[in-house]
């Protein structure tokens, strides 16, 4: 099967990546606000978007963003309470949705000191409230999305079922050594999104770029191959780091 055929955008450094991500995301929220009256983020967790979050929190992003009408999701999340360093939401807050003028009924955090299955019911139940007509889920306005060496994205691990029919899904999983508990969307809300962003940023992720991009469709060890979305756009802004391998294939 063909691979996708995503729009690349490369960047010097996290840094440029980060402010065209923050310019992305105001966009998106321009656009979905002005034609459908709010903008529905899911938010990945991990070290690169941090950078982005920080931006968002300051001038000039914080007030070209019309907070009241935003809806802050999370693509995955790490069950462990809030206030765990690890915890995808916990970091979030931190880093930028204490800063800005959102509404805390509009932060619809994955109940992660619950046990991943009962996590994973309550937050398709939330997903529920906003659903598309004819979806169990929302339409994301903005997906943004990071990618392992290992090619997971969000908790979608390499050898994971690739055909799931649940919008949620409680992940037990041993990543790094370590278990994993976690919830994660699917590919089913994934790929209904209106706009992916995918960020990756550094060399260790090089290689592994050129399989997801370039290599043959192998979703099963390559879950990141498994965002496609059927009517939306992906963006994967690539610091030159990671892109490094990339040119060469071209
Ligand atoms: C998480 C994310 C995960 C992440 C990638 C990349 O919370 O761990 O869901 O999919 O985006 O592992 O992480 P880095 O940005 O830290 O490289």
């Amino acid at each position: 099967m063909a691979s996708m055929n995503p729009n690349i955008r490369i960047f010097e450094d996290l840094n440029e990546l980060s402010a065209a991500a923050a310019d992305l995301w105001v966009e998106s929220a321009r656009e979905a606000v002005q034609e459908r009256g709010r903008f529905l983020v899911a938010l990945s967790g991990g070290g690169t978007p941090m950078n982005l979050y920080r931006l968002l929190a300051r001038e000039p992003y914080r007030s070209r963003v019309d907070w009241s009408r935003t809806h802050v999701f999370w693509g995955d999340e790490r069950c462990v309470p809030p206030d765990d360093p690890e915890n995808s939401y916990g970091q979030a807050k931190q880093t930028f949705l204490d800063q800005v003028a959102i509404p805390a009924g509009n932060i619809h955090r994955v109940a992660s000191d619950l046990e991943p299955a009962a996590a994973a019911e309550d937050y398709a139940r939330r997903l529920s409230r906003f659903a598309e007509s004819g979806l169990a889920f929302p339409r994301f306005d903005l997906v943004l999305l990071g990618m392992g060496e290992d090619g997971h994205t969000a908790s979608l691990f390499p050898g994971s079922p690739v055909e799931v029919t649940t919008p949620t899904l409680a992940v037990t999983a041993h990543y790094q050594n370590r278990p994993a508990n976690r919830v994660t969307l699917t590919p089913l809300v994934f790929n209904a999104a209106r706009r992916i962003m995918f960020l990756a940023a550094g060399a260790a992720k090089a290689d592994t770029l050129v399989h997801i991009l370039k290599g043959d469709y192998n979703p099963s060890l390559y879950p990141a191959q498994r965002i496609r979305p059927a009517n939306g756009q992906v963006i994967w802004m690539i610091d030159r780091a990671a892109a490094g391998k990339l040119s060469q294939e071209r």
